[in-house]
């Protein structure tokens, strides 16, 4: 177990990075917004395979939530976070204030179309992405990381930030890791904690069906009925369901049938107050 240090400024980041390269050594970037856990750690020990310095960002980050969301009740565990990155052996927090990131007078944002805009969280929550993308951006831009590393969990926005590293030329190499999830099938997630304990039990729901759905199409089975079915079965369970679709994997466009490309299974949908998103390939 190593100190941790702990940046509040991009100067001070910046500094520590610029050493690090000078000596060789490669750094990567895991951007979360705190509220750590184990899939959170797996980041970073992904992170370590590729860099020698391992910077995790930790910012709740107020552009990408709407004004009826949950930004205010985000949960802010800095002190446990910063325990378990002591763990981890990472070597920095870039912890930054809301007026470090946004100083008086912000006044720019990244408009994004491709992924951001194929009516997947984007219908449901329209600004979300522009939020993300601007604080990715300056995230990227602010550390001079080589690499990020990013879950598949948040799959759209992994292809959205993917796709705005590339189209900017931010030098930055964005890296993919498979969803951490729990015994029981449930993704990892911050916000799992809002759940009660009869939500918690049928939360591992949405990864059964998805399961059952992606064999069913593995099985040549019918897309548009087989999805159909999923979606009733989701509903049944006592979901409200905002999507469960079958999208390329890639470009996320819809697809009717195996030969449209890779598939990818994704769902968003709400026990009580508490929003889950997941996703599979098939
Ligand atoms: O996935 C998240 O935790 C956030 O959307 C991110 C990438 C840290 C940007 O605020």
């Amino acid at each position: 177990m190593s100190q941790v240090a702990v940046f509040e400024t991009v100067k001070a980041m910046r500094e520590a990075v610029a050493a690090w390269h000078a000596a060789g050594e490669k750094v990567a970037l895991v951007p979360t917004m705190g509220a750590l856990h184990e899939g959170h750690i797996a980041l970073v020990t992904e992170a370590q395979k590729h860099a020698r310095r391992v910077i995790v960002s930790i910012f709740v980050n107020p552009t990408q939530f709407a004004p009826h969301e949950d930004f205010k009740k985000y949960p802010r565990t800095f002190d446990s976070d910063r325990a378990q990155l002591e763990a981890a052996n990472a070597d920095a927090i870039y912890f930054p204030a809301v007026e470090e990131m946004y100083p008086p007078g912000f006044a720019s944002r990244v408009l994004l179309l491709g992924p951001a805009a194929v009516g997947l969280e984007d219908r449901f929550r329209p600004t979300h992405f522009e939020g993300v993308a601007t604080v990715c951006c300056k995230l990227f831009t602010q550390s001079k990381a080589d690499f990020a590393v990013f879950g598949e969990k948040d799959y759209q926005q992994l292809k959205v930030v993917t796709r705005m590293a590339h189209d900017l030329d931010l030098g930055i190499e964005i890296v993919p890791l498979a969803t951490f999830r729990e015994t029981d099938g449930l993704a990892m997630s911050s916000r799992n904690r809002y759940l009660s304990a009869d939500e918690r039990a049928l939360a591992p729901t949405l990864h059964r069906v998805m399961q059952a759905l992606a064999a069913r199409i593995r099985n040549d089975d019918p897309l548009f009925q087989a999805v159909a079915d999923a979606q009733t079965e989701i509903i049944t369970a006592g979901f409200e369901l905002d999507y469960l679709e079958a999208r390329h994997a890639d470009t996320l466009a819809p697809v009717t049938s195996r030969a449209d490309g890779p598939i990818r299974l994704l769902i968003a949908a709400r026990l009580g107050a508490t929003r889950l998103i997941d996703n599979i390939g098939v």
